[in-house]
């Protein structure tokens, strides 16, 4: 272990030592932060168990003999192992909701998140109590269900996943959240497990990543499964199995709401004829598409 110099004394040297240190080691972030400070910040909090909202209160005071070991220590797990902060911390945060993780799911970042929690969907479905049933296509952590849950009161909501190992964790976070009752667990391919199932609304963030991106992928990617980032060599053999059988499991007036990450020119490419609705997220990104029923492939 890198032992900490001992002129470090408050969480604030140790904040910008890890910082340093997470800069140098040339770590790679987006997995719940975006920069090196910002990720020393969460992994310090967490580990001295501080409210995560209130690093201004605690950048004073000074560490014990003991934190300094336990802060040195999940530094240097972060730069050997490149492990995502989620991963070490057995947490993602999508807004103000906590999700439990751990490798057997991809860490939660979709854009679908936000564009639920600020109502983006309005001018397609009009009162959030309208959505009576749900679909969360490839729900991985369940983190997509559970915001769905939250953002249509009155919605009873699939969540389906081929992985076993996904449906696990996600029975965890249906639990923590207490909507057993709302959210059935589904293990499927796609809509194979979903057969003579019509929804209000279906959700995916599913595989996109190309075969050049992947080959590409930094250390801290690689500890996600591939199962939920790779989708052929161009990005889209999920996508086009969606866009093939989405509109028979869609009601009359239903929408079909898919993430893509940056694979926008790929969509548009490969489906020329499709009339896609770019939905702008909170950082300006627009890699999610919405298709109603009737606009889609029969
Ligand atoms: C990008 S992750 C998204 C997880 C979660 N919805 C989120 O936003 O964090 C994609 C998920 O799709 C699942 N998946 C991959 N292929 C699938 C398939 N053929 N059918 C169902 N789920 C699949 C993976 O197991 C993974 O959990």
């Amino acid at each position: 272990m890198t032992a900490p110099p001992p002129e470090l004394a408050t969480l604030r040297d140790f904040l910008r030592w890890a910082t340093s240190r997470f800069s140098a080691a040339g770590l790679s972030f987006g997995h719940g932060t975006q920069n090196a400070f910002d990720e020393a910040a969460w992994l310090l909090l967490h580990t001295l168990r501080l409210p995560l909202d209130q690093l201004e209160l605690f950048l004073d005071a000074t560490l014990t003999q003991e934190e300094r070991g336990t802060v040195a220590a999940i530094i240097d797990r972060r730069i050997g192992e490149r492990l995502p902060a989620a991963y070490l911390t057995g947490e993602a945060w999508l807004r103000d909701l906590r999700f439990r993780v751990d490798p057997r799911v991809i860490v939660p970042r979709s854009h679908i998140a936000g564009l639920l929690l600020d109502e983006a969907l309005a001018p397609w479905i009009g009162e959030a109590e309208a959505i009576a049933s749900a679909l969360d296509l490839c729900t991985g952590s369940g983190c997509l269900a559970i915001v769905m849950a939250r953002a249509f009161p009155l919605a009873h909501i699939d969540a389906a996943d081929l992985s076993a190992d996904a449906l696990e964790v996600a029975r965890e976070n249906v639990a923590d959240y207490a909507l057993g009752a709302r959210i059935e667990l589904v293990r499927s391919d796609l809509f194979d497990g979903l057969a003579g199932r019509r929804y209000d609304l279906i959700v995916s963030n599913p595989p996109y990543v190309t075969g050049e991106a992947m080959r590409r992928l930094p250390p801290e990617y690689r500890h996600e499964p591939v199962q939920a980032l790779a989708a052929g060599e161009d990005g889209l053999d999920a996508v086009r199995a969606i866009l093939a059988k989405a509109r028979a499991h869609l009601k009359p007036e239903g929408l079909l709401v898919v993430e893509v990450g940056d694979n926008r020119g790929g969509v548009e490419k490969a489906f020329p004829a499709l009339p896609f609705t770019w939905l702008e997220a909170e950082s300006g990104e627009e890699t999610v598409f919405v298709l109603q029923q009737d606009q889609l492939p029969r």
